[in-house]
């Protein structure tokens, strides 16, 4: 398995809108898997392809990660994930995100999220989530639309967390 290079803000693949996989391949499930080594590197609990300079709707999470990046037992490798119910209860959860690095910021999600995506092996999967899964999946697909976290902030949070992330780099 590779180590894939992070794409960071402000590159302009992170605010494009990804293609629909069409086919479910070994490259598909070799791209999966790389980005779960990725992911994993960096500590990371969730990684879309966009991240990784491919425009194509996939994503990977794995909400059961320990701190020092220990992998959970079943990480989720998602292909044109959809949320197709999503909850009128909202949360609020600290994000942040390996794309802009350096910062982190409150967002509001919906509580529980259903989910429609393909697996690793072309079969169509529902999946519900609630809190910390619904959060980082939230976030995972919308990457997939060129939308980060810190485009749901006002704009004054914004862009004070732009500032410092251009800063940092
Ligand atoms: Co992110």
């Amino acid at each position: 398995m590779t180590i894939l290079t992070l794409h960071k803000y402000p590159e302009k693949i992170l605010s494009e809108v990804c293609d629909e996989v069409t086919a479910v391949t070994d490259t598909t499930r070799r791209l999966l898997d790389d980005m779960l080594e990725t992911m994993y590197a960096d500590k990371g609990v969730g990684l879309a392809a966009p991240q990784v300079g491919i425009k194509q709707r996939l994503i990977v999470v794995d909400d059961k990660v320990s701190e020092d990046g220990t992998r959970g037992p079943h990480p989720l490798r998602m292909i044109n994930p959809k949320i197709i119910e999503k909850s009128a209860a909202t949360i609020f959860f600290n994000e942040g995100c390996l794309s802009v690095p350096g910062v982190c910021a409150e967002v509001e999600r919906h509580q529980q999220i259903t989910v429609q995506y393909l697996d690793e092996n072309g079969v169509m999967q529902t999946l519900v989530a609630q809190d910390y899964l619904a959060v980082i999946l939230q976030h995972e697909i919308d990457h997939l639309d060129g939308i980060l976290y810190i485009d749901h902030l006002s704009r004054l949070k914004r862009n004070m967390l732009i500032k410092k992330v251009l800063r940092n780099q």
